[in-house]
């Protein structure tokens, strides 16, 4: 555990964007990371689901993924570069326009999960409509596929989520942070 940071340190830390598929523990950390920092977590997909007045599976369902996408990325341009930690849904990478956004506001840190650790967390979570009525850890394959190479592409920082319990990152990204204060 570290000591209690001094003000003046926890001013100069950079703003982090968590970034990795879902279920990897972005929400869980995020909360973690802001009660240390002291500084504010929002998560995107809550903004979306604020703004739309309803739940994601029923956007996903009443309006299509690209109308969901298309909240997403708005979401994203309001709040990324504000002093706040960021916590992205498992899709933002998907669209350039938002690759583009992240990779200008770093640090972007993505917490990478295997397919069968997620797999084992969250099947039949009702709240993941890309994982509906399929087998969770062929679609979760798939997507790793898809996203693995978009989340490289965007990353400052990769943590192997499997190698550490949520604390042990929590400390591993605030250190790293720190690092980047004095560099
Ligand atoms: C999605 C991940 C979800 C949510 C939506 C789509 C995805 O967020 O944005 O269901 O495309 O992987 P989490 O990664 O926070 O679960």
């Amino acid at each position: 555990m570290f000591p209690p940071m001094k003000k003046k340190t926890l001013r100069l830390l950079s703003h982090p964007v968590l970034i990795g598929l879902m279920g990897c523990g972005k929400s869980s950390i995020g909360r973690r990371l802001s009660r240390k920092l002291k500084m504010p977590l929002v998560d995107l997909d809550d903004v979306i689901v604020e703004e739309a007045g309803t739940s994601i599976p029923d956007i996903f369902a009443q309006d299509g993924e690209n109308h969901f996408r298309d909240l997403e990325s708005g979401a994203l341009a309001n709040h990324i570069g504000r002093r706040v930690i960021l916590a992205s849904g498992g899709g933002v990478v998907l669209r350039k326009i938002n690759r583009k956004l992240l990779k200008s506001h770093p640090p972007v840190i993505w917490l990478k999960a295997s397919p069968e650790f997620i797999a084992g967390r969250i099947a039949g979570d009702p709240n993941r409509p890309l994982l509906a009525n399929q087998d969770a850890l062929i679609r979760l394959t798939e997507l790793a596929a898809e996203r693995y190479p978009l989340y490289l592409e965007c990353a400052d920082l990769v943590i192997e989520r499997e190698s550490m319990d949520k604390d042990e990152i929590t400390e591993h990204i605030i250190k790293y942070l720190k690092k980047r204060v004095k560099a």
